[in-house]
């Protein structure tokens, strides 16, 4: 039985092989719609962009919303620096014909999630918190429709990537992630410590460019372009791949390995603003409210990247 996703998300490169891998597996996932949030890049871009790629994937039938336009409690940053002006720079899909869909992100979050037994939906979460934040503030009775989030996010060892303290998405929205953190739903997250291990070497690359389709290209085009930043940056032998992670652990949970913690967010200081700290050696009694995932199987990671965009036209 496919599990019942509500996609929240910013595409960005690596959101788009995401939500490309969840587009290609109806078995494993019946995708309810696609929320776009600012992040990466503007709203205008975030949900145009969806909506390129599910015309790429031949999945129009997937709607997609607009969420909000900022974080809850403070100016959007963006990283055009990492995925360049639009998003989706390193790939030349047309632009979308088909139309976004007129219900608000948040309202869409919260009709479906109230029209749902209890425990049936999971959050795909590949962006900042703010629109399931809001749908939470907005309408508390949902969180028991909700069976997990799982959620890119995040940093405690590899500390941070937009700040030297903070990992993008939680950094984007620490209020957002606050009320997400405390929500008392079980959550799972994807941090940088995960992602940092998961690195697209060009041999990867040039797997998933061979796969002879145009998603396998539109996919190797994407990822040659975001990785740039980030091999200047660490000097690694290929970028951390961060998205992606969302659907693999749904997928294959079993290549990847983390524990249960708490995990709490700076909310107040301007120096660790949005500083995800990780009770991962159990100092306090706080609450565990997280499965945080620190390890992965690289090579189990990519074979199910190829095989997936692999399925796709
Ligand atoms: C996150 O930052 C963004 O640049 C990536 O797309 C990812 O969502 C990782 O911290």
């Amino acid at each position: 039985m496919p599990r019942k996703v509500i996609i929240i998300t910013d595409p960005g490169q690596d959101q788009a092989v995401a939500i490309l891998m969840a587009l290609a597996a109806p078995e494993h996932f019946e995708i309810l719609g696609i929320v776009t949030s600012a992040g990466n890049i503007s709203l205008d871009f975030t949900q145009k962009n969806a909506r390129k790629l599910i015309e790429l994937a031949g999945r129009t039938d997937v709607p997609v919303f607009a969420g909000c336009p900022r974080p809850i409690h403070r100016k959007l940053v963006t990283a055009e620096h990492v995925h360049g002006p639009t998003g989706l720079d390193g790939s030349d899909l047309p632009e979308p014909i088909v139309p976004l869909q007129e219900e608000h992100g948040v309202d869409f979050i919260i009709r479906t999630l109230r029209q749902l037994p209890a425990g049936s939906v999971t959050i795909f979460s590949e962006s900042p918190l703010t629109n399931l934040a809001m749908a939470l503030i907005k309408a508390p009775d949902i969180a028991e429709k909700i069976s997990e989030i799982v959620m890119m996010a995040g940093a405690y060892f590899e500390v941070g990537n937009i700040t030297p303290s903070a990992e993008f998405n939680i950094y984007v929205d620490p209020k957002a992630a606050d009320i997400v953190l405390r929500s008392g739903i079980p959550m799972v997250m994807l941090p940088l410590d995960v992602t940092h291990k998961l690195l697209s070497t060009p041999e990867r690359l040039d797997r998933i460019a061979k796969l002879g389709n145009r998603a396998g290209r539109t996919v190797a085009g994407l990822l040659s372009f975001s990785e740039g930043f980030d091999l200047n940056k660490y000097g690694w032998e290929g970028a951390p791949l961060h998205g992606p992670t969302v659907p693999a652990y749904m997928i294959r949970p079993e290549i990847f390995g983390g524990r249960q913690v708490n995990v709490t967010v700076e909310i107040g200081s301007e120096l660790t603003l949005g500083m995800t700290v990780v009770d991962y050696w159990q100092i306090t009694d706080r609450v565990r409210n997280v499965f945080y995932v620190t390890e992965a199987d690289s090579d189990a990671y990519y074979q199910l990247i190829a095989e997936l965009i692999g399925r796709l036209p």
